[in-house]
């Protein structure tokens, strides 16, 4: 069974399409059928689309509905390129920085070789870039929840979207923070690339769900 097929088996077993109220369907589709794109067209994402996936993701539950988020919204291609690069850099760098250990980066051998590499992009040549930021140290996992509402979304409107924990140790730098107008107590909860897919994402597989209690 390919990959493929296995997913597909999930998706067709296991959620209830049609089952829910008006527009559930579209959502669940959302969930099975997202990707981690990797390829991009070099299409600007409108700005109006921008902002539904930020309004999206401000409608994620939080904690006592503290809504410990903010973004960032780069767009801009030179920044994007720097960016790129600067972030690299710091993840290559010989002795490793504090954050870049504590990412646990520097102990992976095959995330490092990638890094190396010539045609390494980290944020995958996409034309946006959205970063969270928890603003307390307690906010992530509500950060996680907004990131996942906007990647929903993002696949409802057609785009396509991708995680970048590797940038994580870039955002959190000091002086990046203060280019950004980010407050420094802030915490960068994910970077996620944005834009218009460059071809078909297969899916990834799924391990079976490992119910360990059910009583
Ligand atoms: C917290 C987190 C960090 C991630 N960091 C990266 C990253 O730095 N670069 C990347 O290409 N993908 C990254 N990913 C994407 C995962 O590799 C991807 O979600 C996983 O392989 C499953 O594939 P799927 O999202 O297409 O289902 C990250 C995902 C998560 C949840």
């Amino acid at each position: 069974m390919t990959a493929a097929q296995s997913n597909a088996d999930v998706a067709e077993t296991r959620s209830p399409l049609g089952a829910g109220p008006p527009g559930a369907e579209g959502a669940l589709k959302a969930i099975y059928q997202r990707r981690a794109v990797r390829a991009y067209t070099g299409d600007p994402v409108p700005r109006e689309e921008i902002e539904q996936l930020l309004d999206a993701a401000i409608h994620a539950p939080s904690a006592v509905n503290l809504q410990p988020w903010g973004f960032v919204v780069i767009q801009d291609r030179e920044t994007l390129a720097r960016y790129a690069e600067e972030a690299r850099m710091l993840l290559l760098g010989d002795p490793p920085s504090e954050g870049v250990v504590e990412s646990g980066f520097s102990g992976n051998d095959w995330l490092r070789q990638m890094a190396a590499s010539a045609d390494f992009a980290i944020f995958h040549g996409a034309p946006a870039l959205v970063v969270i930021y928890a603003t307390n140290s307690g906010g992530t996992p509500d950060c996680f929840l907004a990131a996942e509402n906007l990647m929903l979304a993002a696949w409802m409107l057609g785009l396509g979207t991708c995680p970048i924990g590797l940038a994580l140790p870039f955002f959190n730098q000091e002086e990046v923070k203060a280019d950004l107008n980010v407050p420094s107590d802030w915490v960068a909860a994910l970077p996620i690339t944005v834009g218009r897919p460059a071809g078909e994402t297969p899916p990834t597989t799924r391990r079976p769900v490992q119910i360990v209690a059910w009583r």
